[in-house]
């Protein structure tokens, strides 16, 4: 996008971009995971920095190089992530959590390997999970002034049908209260892929842009949004 290239509409501006897939150790050598790369985290950070942005990027597992200007902070699970989010959000202007946050985590982290049992081909240990802290919901109510920062969610949905998956996500937008949700079809090929198609919705579930197209491309719109809700400078 030509337009936010040139414009420098985010300088002065201080945003916390989350990106990646976390990881739930099982055991020494065992993790879940999802198919999230980061891409997205990563196009808005390079999108936010050419438009004058200072960017801090917490990267859960991510094999891509850091955005140059870019301050980057690894990390790995759910809770590491919920902890450095608590810790830095308080002070930029925009929370935007492109990451893809594991729902649920061992409840127990098994010290040794978890083996098989050999002598009975049938038998298979159960897992026990139980839920991670809700990152984006947690900072919606942790939001001490109604102004700051301006908290953006996304949301993956494979509905049936692209229709059917936009109605979860507007649903999502409500329960969230984030200020802006921005819903993308995982239905077709978007992990690890360049190109998104997205929806932008407010917390009422209204649609307020589509972009579909790089995921550069997509980062300029949904900063287009984002900027229209900072308040303004007072210089
Ligand atoms: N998210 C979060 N903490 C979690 C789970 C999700 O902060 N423990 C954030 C994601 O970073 C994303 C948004 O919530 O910005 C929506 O994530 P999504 O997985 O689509 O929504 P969930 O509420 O987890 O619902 P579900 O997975 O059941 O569809
Ligand atoms: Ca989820």
């Amino acid at each position: 996008d030509e337009r936010g290239a040139v414009r420098r509409d985010l300088a002065g501006r201080e945003l916390l971009i989350t990106a990646g897939g976390t990881r739930e150790d099982l055991d020494p050598v065992r993790f879940l995971a999802n198919h999230s790369s980061g891409r997205q985290g990563w196009a808005l950070a390079h999108a936010a920095l050419v438009r004058g942005a200072r960017v801090r990027l917490l990267a859960a597992n991510v094999e891509l190089e850091t955005p140059p200007g870019a301050e980057r902070i690894d990390l790995g699970s759910a809770a590491e992530l919920a902890d450095a989010v608590a810790t830095h959000r308080s002070r930029v202007d925009a929370l935007v959590m492109a990451a893809a946050v594991a729902d649920f985590t061992a409840a127990d982290r098994a010290q040794d390997k978890i083996k098989k049992d050999d002598g009975d081909d049938d038998s298979v240990p159960s897992l026990a999970l139980r839920r991670t802290q809700d990152i984006l919901r947690h900072s919606v109510l942790d939001r001490a002034d109604a102004e700051y920062p301006v908290i953006v969610g996304f949301a993956a949905e494979t509905g049936g049908n692209a229709a059917s998956a936009l109605d979860l996500a507007r649903a999502k937008a409500h329960r969230k209260g984030a200020d802006l949700l921005v819903f993308n079809d995982v239905s077709g090929e978007v992990f690890g892929s360049a190109s998104n198609s997205v929806h932008i919705l407010d917390q009422t579930g209204e649609e307020l842009a589509a972009s579909a197209g790089s995921k550069t491309a997509v980062a300029h719109v949904v900063l287009d949004e984002l900027a229209r809700r900072l308040p303004e400078v007072p210089w």
